[in-house]
């Protein structure tokens, strides 16, 4: 058995026990970036370390219509490591996904965006250039977030990207480098536009706050009322109501969710519920621990590293009875197996058979 063909396998397996469903769909490919995103607005976010093909794979299983990669430089695609290939290209039965590439070099980026398009073909849905990330080591070089204070630099990104790809290329982007500083979102925005630009993601924090403090949704409306592309709204997504909620007060066409999905592949499904004014479906402990099960399942048969699995323990052991107690003896577990193993003596003790 292909490991591709197994992580196909184990979807079929193990994805319904989860309540979730075995047979992702693509993101539409006809019609306007907008039309598409309005009929499909909840997606999941890029996350370095986390959005691998996996967690990409259980989102889309629980509705996300339509999934990030972590950020990937263009750079390592250009010295061709295949690391930095990994994080790119999609496993079996992945339909598409969207790829995040980070840089700051225009030539770089016209490399990449050509490299991406050719390698992916038609399982590359857009390109999205990250115009947010926080991290000194990446700002040191004028990339990320960095480049909120070089919108002539980040033009020519678009420009060289639009160039070189057939697919949408849309930028992520904050509120402005740092706190205290004006708001740049909706100029910057309306650049990245002029530039090309098909959409526009918008975190509701400076860079200087990285993760922390309250995201302002005010700056999500702010970029809505700026351009006429399409805005994705993100930061603070807890739940699936707020993910409702985001995208009713602040005029975006799509809400992107990030952290909101730790262990909780459900909440875009559950959004899109709320959305149409349906009730959410809350899971269970033994759909919790089924969701779990698969995701290590899938961690395995996409050749990821199994110490991912402790971070997941973490995530999807919420909600269990004496979850520290637990969580300690999953630090524990080295193979598939063993997590298994350990998601069975919960069910037994704590499960509801369902
Ligand atoms: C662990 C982690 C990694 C992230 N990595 C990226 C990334 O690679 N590219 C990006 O544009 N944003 C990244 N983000 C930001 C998220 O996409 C999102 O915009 C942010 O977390 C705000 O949403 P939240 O408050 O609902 O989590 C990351 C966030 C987290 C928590």
């Amino acid at each position: 058995m292909t490991p591709e063909s197994s992580a196909a396998k184990v979807l079929q397996d193990a994805a319904s026990l989860a309540g979730l469903d075995a047979k992702l769909t693509a993101f539409p490919r006809e019609g306007s970036l907008a039309a598409r995103l309005s009929t499909h607005p909840f997606i999941m976010a890029p996350m370095a370390g986390v959005s691998d093909s996996a967690y990409r794979m259980m989102a889309r299983a629980g509705g996300a219509s339509l999934a990030y990669s972590e950020m990937v430089s263009v750079a390592g695609l250009h010295y061709g490591g295949a690391k930095t290939w990994e994080l790119v290209v999609p496993h079996e039965p992945e339909p598409d996904v969207a790829v995040q590439l980070f840089g700051a070099n225009p030539e770089q980026f016209e490399e990449a965006a050509a490299l991406v398009t050719e390698r992916l073909g038609d399982r590359l849905a857009l390109i999205d250039i990250n115009m947010a990330c926080p991290v000194p080591k990446v700002t040191r070089k004028g990339e990320g977030s960095a480049l909120l204070e070089d919108p002539k630099r980040a033009a020519d990104i678009v420009g060289a990207c639009v160039g070189h790809t057939e697919v949408p290329v849309t930028v992520k982007i904050r509120s402005a480098r740092r706190t205290g500083d004006p708001e740049v979102a909706a100029d910057f925005a309306r650049a990245m536009e002029q530039a090309g630009a098909s959409a526009v993601a918008v975190h509701g924090r400076t860079a200087s706050q990285m993760y922390r403090g309250e995201a302002d949704w005010g700056v999500v409306s702010r970029v809505v009322d700026a351009v006429d592309i399409p805005v994705i709204g993100s930061g603070d997504v807890k739940s699936a109501a707020d993910a409702a909620r985001m995208l009713e007060s602040t005029g975006a066409t799509a809400v992107m969710i990030a952290r909101g999905s730790y262990g909780n592949p459900w909440i875009f499904g559950n959004a899109q519920r709320i959305h149409a004014g349906e009730r959410a479906v809350e899971p269970s402990v033994s759909l919790r621990l089924a969701a779990f099960c698969c995701h290590v399942r899938l961690l395995e048969a996409t050749q990821a590293h199994m110490a991912k699995a402790r971070s997941l323990s973490g995530w999807y052991l919420r909600g269990v009875p004496n979850a520290a107690q637990w969580r300690e003896r999953a630090m524990h577990c080295k193979t598939v197996d063993e997590y298994l193993e350990l998601a069975q003596t919960l069910d037994g003790l704590y499960g509801d058979g369902l």
